[in-house]
């Protein structure tokens, strides 16, 4: 199932006490920290979120699985697919679309993603 959140609802999901009004871009990392086939997080405005490098194009989503909060963020990405560690769901890092529901209870909610931009050999993330 796929569903959007607010600002206040992100703010609280990824475990900030608070989140700009007006979304804006921030440098993330330079471009060369991040290889084809990887993912990092890092802080953005003090907000955690993962990036991830999809063939020399990157994509930043929440960091924390929707299921229960385990850090994506440093696990390979394959074919555009993040696996999350702990129950194996599956997410497209560049839609946010879970594409395999969690094993064991079939948990299946999408990742919340953001605009990015690369100015300068740097990563921007809008949030
Ligand atoms: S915490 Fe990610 S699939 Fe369960």
């Amino acid at each position: 199932m796929s569903r959007s959140i607010g600002h206040a609802a992100l703010a609280r999901q990824i475990g900030a006490d608070k989140i700009s009004a007006m979304p804006q871009f921030y440098d993330a990392l330079p471009a060369d920290y991040l290889a084809p086939g990887e993912s990092m997080t890092v802080s953005v405005d003090e907000f955690p979120v993962a990036i991830a490098n999809v063939n020399g194009e990157f994509f930043a989503f929440q960091n924390m699985c929707p299921h229960q909060a385990t850090s994506l963020g440093g696990r390979p990405v394959k074919d555009c697919i993040i696996t999350c560690s702990q129950h194996s769901s599956q997410y497209d890092v560049t839609t946010g679309k879970c594409v395999k529901p969690a094993e064991g209870d079939g948990f299946n909610q999408d990742l919340r993603t953001f605009e990015v931009e690369v100015v300068d050999d740097v990563i921007r993330v809008k949030i």
